[in-house]
């Protein structure tokens, strides 16, 4: 741990500990796939209301479809960086969930074995009928034509605008439980991701690693590191194992 943080903050990592790590798409920029709000995000080439919501399925599914094939292959031709390899590693010394915001499997390609998908994963297809049944993808596509079980449409299994976010109550609930947060390279921009901070208990260290530490207000026993993911994850990754 570099002296400047150490300082800040003492780390508090008892042996068991419950460390609850939430992840954005900032931890994966460094495996070569696009954050959404950064100078060249995907938000800055697409607009949400043509690739990411239910109206746009519905007034456009081929626009949509292939959005979603692109980030599909993105995600099946990148790797899990240092990053995501270091959290792994935690689970030596203590119980570890991860929730995550990306559609990405980089995570679990890693290694990590608890992760919670806030918003969906992009390996997988959903039923246009009933959201909870979900498939699959062989390989990169999806096509038009590809059906669920009752017959209708199959769309990328991830939350859009505008619509219910499944996960959140089992994330409020991990959250609550949490002897120490981990943020890592998220903006804060979507709610009801934005929140779950809020419920992470106040005496609880918080540690926020981006090299653009989003804002964050009313929350106590904050470090931030302000940090790329593959350089500030393993250095406090070391600081917990050893502490
Ligand atoms: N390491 C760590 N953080 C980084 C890095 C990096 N190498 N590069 C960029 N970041 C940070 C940025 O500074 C920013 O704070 O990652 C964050 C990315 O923010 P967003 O692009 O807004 O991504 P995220 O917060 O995950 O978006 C939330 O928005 O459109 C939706 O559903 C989508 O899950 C996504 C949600």
């Amino acid at each position: 741990m570099q002296e400047q943080y150490a300082n800040q903050f003492p780390l508090q990592g008892a042996e068991g500990a419950h460390i609850v790590i939430l992840t954005g798409a900032g931890i994966s920029a460094e495996s070569g796939l696009k954050t959404f709000r950064d100078s060249d995000g995907l938000w800055e080439g697409y607009n949400v209301e043509d690739v990411a919501t239910p109206e746009a399925w519905f007034i456009n599914p081929g626009l949509v479809k292939d959005f979603y094939n692109q980030r599909r292959k993105a995600v099946l031709e990148a790797e899990p960086n240092a990053a995501h390899y270091a959290l792994t590693k935690l689970e030596q010394k203590y119980k570890v969930t991860i929730i995550t915001q990306n559609i990405d499997d980089l995570h679990e390609r890693a290694g990590s074995t608890n992760v919670v998908h806030l918003h969906g994963i992009i390996t997988r297809s959903q039923s246009s009928k009933r959201p909870s049944l979900t498939y699959p993808i062989n390989g990169w596509e999806l096509k038009m034509g590809e059906k669920c079980k009752l017959g209708s449409q199959l769309r990328p299994h991830v939350v859009w605008f505008g619509e219910a976010v499944p996960m959140i109550e089992t994330a409020v609930d991990i959250c609550k439980n949490a002897d120490i947060l981990i943020l890592i390279g998220s903006s804060l921009a979507v709610y009801p991701a934005s929140g779950l901070i809020n419920y992470v208990p106040n005496d609880a260290p918080k540690y926020i690693i981006d090299p653009k530490i989003p804002p964050v207000s009313g929350v106590s026993h904050l470090i931030k590191i302000e940090e790329k993911a593959t350089i500030g994850v393993p250095m406090l990754v070391a600081g917990l194992m050893n502490s």
